[in-house]
């Protein structure tokens, strides 16, 4: 990237991307890895359908809103996901759910990803990674040889830029939030730091989720384990 953009050393490239949003936009894409797939880890979305979400909608009869983040969420698939379950457990649950109660914040550093999270429109390839054949037919409107998630889903999910490095103050209060599969690439003095915001954004009785092979130990002692059939969330102390 330093040849492409004529820089001769990467004080020069610094002061470039600093003075170019295109070109930093570029370097994000090159530096991060959007891996993902429709409900990552089968054990993770059992305890978010058996005990997680029917709290979540248990709170939503009390509260005005219920706030979920998808805090890494790549192209979108984990944030739809959670919609979308959220939806189908709500209505066998109770004829009354309301999936308007609900709002789900994707945010991602990658511009490119986020793009796609917002147009809500994924390949045969793409929806073969892990989409529910049931939740296929319910959940997604065909156009051509892609899938668009549903309106109705589309309504409560929303995304925008946000990296996790920066100040969490402006972001608000989460009773769910999912910062899966993204901590393993920080050091540990920086996935301390985002366990201190999270701790401060998370509202009364909250859940942190984050990915299976990632681990507040060593890190913070302001978290508490909450097991969730096989899988394990975070409370504040
Ligand atoms: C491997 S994906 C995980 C996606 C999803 N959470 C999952 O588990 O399937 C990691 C995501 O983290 C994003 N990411 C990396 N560094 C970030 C940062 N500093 N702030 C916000 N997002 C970041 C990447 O752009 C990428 O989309």
């Amino acid at each position: 990237m330093l040849v492409q953009n004529k820089c001769d050393n990467y004080t020069q490239f610094y002061k470039k991307l600093q003075r170019d949003p295109l070109l930093r936009n570029k370097f994000i894409d090159a530096l991060t890895t959007n891996e993902t797939l429709w409900f990552r880890d089968n054990s993770f979305f059992d305890g978010l359908t058996n005990v997680i979400i029917p709290q979540l909608i248990e709170n939503s009869k009390k509260q005005t809103r219920v706030r979920i983040w998808s805090a890494a969420s790549s192209t979108g698939q984990e944030a739809y996901s959670v919609a979308m379950l959220l939806d189908h457990i709500g209505r066998r649950k109770n004829i009354r759910f309301d999936l308007n109660k609900f709002t789900i914040l994707g945010t991602d550093i990658s511009p490119t990803a986020l793009q796609k999270a917002k147009m809500a429109s994924y390949s045969q390839m793409t929806i073969s990674r892990g989409m529910r054949k049931d939740f296929l037919n319910k959940y997604f409107v065909k156009k051509g040889t892609a899938y668009e998630v549903s309106p109705d889903i589309r309504k409560i999910v929303t995304f925008k830029q946000f990296n996790l490095k920066d100040s969490f103050r402006s972001i608000g209060k989460f009773d769910l939030i999912l910062c899966r599969n993204v901590l393993i690439y920080f050091s540990d003095d920086l996935k301390s730091q985002i366990f201190s915001k999270m701790r401060d954004t998370l509202s009364k009785n909250g859940y942190l989720a984050i990915g299976a092979s990632e681990s507040p130990r060593g890190l913070t002692t302001e978290f508490k384990q909450f097991r969730a059939g096989q899988s394990v969330l975070y409370q504040v102390n």
